[in-house]
């Protein structure tokens, strides 16, 4: 699909952005290794949580839809009630469920196989195979043991202390769920901090998890209970829509019940500090979660560094912080940031690629990259390759830039944000 897109003269409303994507994950898989029934609300309606509530049927979890608006209702079948799955799983283009599924599949006493699409099957997998083998998992994978499909005969996991060579936070919810099925006590160390939604919500569910700085033990066998969930607003859905209202001249945008936990918010930060004029109000929290709504107006920004421990919080906004850069007064340089490059497409390329054929000042570097301001863009004809982040980032560019942008590729946005076409179109229709 192709979509067009006109910056329109001024850009403006209220948007609730799609249920977060991380959050919604974890509120199925972790649900269904606790006991008793959950209702999960808000749910994210794209094709990422989609695959996973396909495989967590395929295992014997019970879940049903009550409607569209992303309510369904799970039971939760406890650490021993999954049955062994009579297919291979597919995990689609989700890096989260093959990742976090594979954790749970390492405790289970039968033998899976999991795989993805062409995208998730050229990401590095080694990451998980190495510690869940040393936890007692049998588990092999494509290239070397590196990549999927991945064949897994899980059971008799011991606990390890391990020293995570990534601040990933899909490695260690991996390792965390497998910890739950584990004897023995594990204990991670992660380089830097990454997203703590699997850490938060099975606090909730009973579990004995202790976080002690960049540190998380988990103690096996304990019996956990299923709890409701209301999802709150992806903040790397609504990310968009604040880039989209601080670089544009005549802007205020709001988003509203976006998720703004620490470990996920440093959008917020990095364009704070490039002088953007971001209102947070109507702070609360909510299953442990912090939530707000945030209005974004027309800012005159100027350039920052992007690096070191703020890498992990704002990973999926990469590629739209980099647009934003584009429209900022100076030079922005990301570092630190070669996890880019093995995500549903190499970041730091597509993104310096696509934004320089919308004649934006950028350069690659092995593990970022550096963009001069140059205060606009050119619409030009630009391709998602395949990659949801890349599709909306382009979108956003089409909305900001001089003429009209093409977005080839345009319907992958629906891996996260099956309604980011429409939602722009909102914004941009009050111009
Ligand atoms: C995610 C963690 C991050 C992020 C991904 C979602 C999660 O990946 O990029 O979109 O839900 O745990 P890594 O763990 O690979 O950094």
């Amino acid at each position: 699909m192709r979509r067009s897109v006109i910056s329109p003269s001024r850009i403006g409303g209220t948007l609730a952005p799609p249920g977060d994507k991380s959050i919604s994950h974890r509120s199925t898989i972790l649900n269904a290794v606790a006991e008793g029934e959950a209702l999960v609300t808000n749910y994210s309606p794209g094709g990422d949580c989609e695959s996973t509530l396909r495989c967590l049927r395929s295992l014997g979890v019970p879940i049903r839809r009550m409607d569209q608006e992303g309510s369904l209702v799970l039971q939760g079948v406890g650490l021993d009630g999954f049955r062994e799955p009579d297919n291979v799983l597919n995990a689609g283009n989700s890096g989260t469920t093959m990742r976090l599924l594979s954790g749970l599949l390492a405790g289970q006493p039968f033998l899976s196989i999991v795989t993805g699409d062409g995208s998730l099957r050229s990401r590095p997998m080694d990451r998980i195979i190495k510690p869940l083998r040393q936890m007692g998992a049998r588990i092999q994978g494509r290239d070397g043991d590196s990549k999927a499909p991945l064949v897994i005969r899980g059971g008799g996991l011991r606990g390890i202390e391990y020293t995570l060579p990534v601040a990933s936070a899909q490695l260690k919810s991996c390792l965390v769920i497998a910890a739950l099925f584990a004897e023995g006590e594990t204990t991670l160390h992660q380089p830097a901090a990454s997203r703590d939604h699997t850490e938060l919500m099975l606090q909730q569910m009973g579990a004995t998890l202790v976080e002690d700085g960049l540190t998380v033990k988990v103690k096996p066998g304990q019996r956990l209970r299923t709890i409701n969930v209301n999802i709150p607003a992806d903040i790397s859905s609504a990310a968009y829509w604040l880039v989209a209202g601080v670089c544009h001249p005549r802007a205020r945008v709001t988003v509203t019940n976006v998720g703004i936990n620490p470990t996920r918010a440093g959008i917020i930060d990095a364009l704070l500090s490039m002088g953007a004029r971001l209102t947070i109000t109507n702070r609360r929290s909510e299953g442990g979660e912090e939530v707000a709504d945030i209005t974004a107006e027309s800012s005159d920004l100027t350039g920052t560094e992007v690096a070191g421990d703020l890498i992990p919080r704002l990973l999926d906004e990469a590629p739209v912080l980099a647009l934003a850069a584009c429209f900022a007064r100076g030079v922005t340089v990301f570092r630190d940031a070669q996890e880019l490059r093995v995500k549903e497409s190499d970041r730091i390329k597509t993104t310096v690629q696509e934004l320089s054929r919308l004649g934006a000042d950028i350069q690659e570097l092995p593990d970022g990259m550096e963009i001069r301001g140059t205060g606009g863009l050119k619409g030009a004809v630009g391709q998602s390759h395949n990659d949801h982040r890349l599709a909306m980032t382009l979108g956003v560019a089409g909305l900001l830039a001089r003429g009209e942008t093409e977005v080839r590729g345009a319907e992958i946005a629906s891996i996260s944000y099956p309604g980011f076409w429409e939602d722009l179109d909102k914004l941009a229709g009050s111009g």
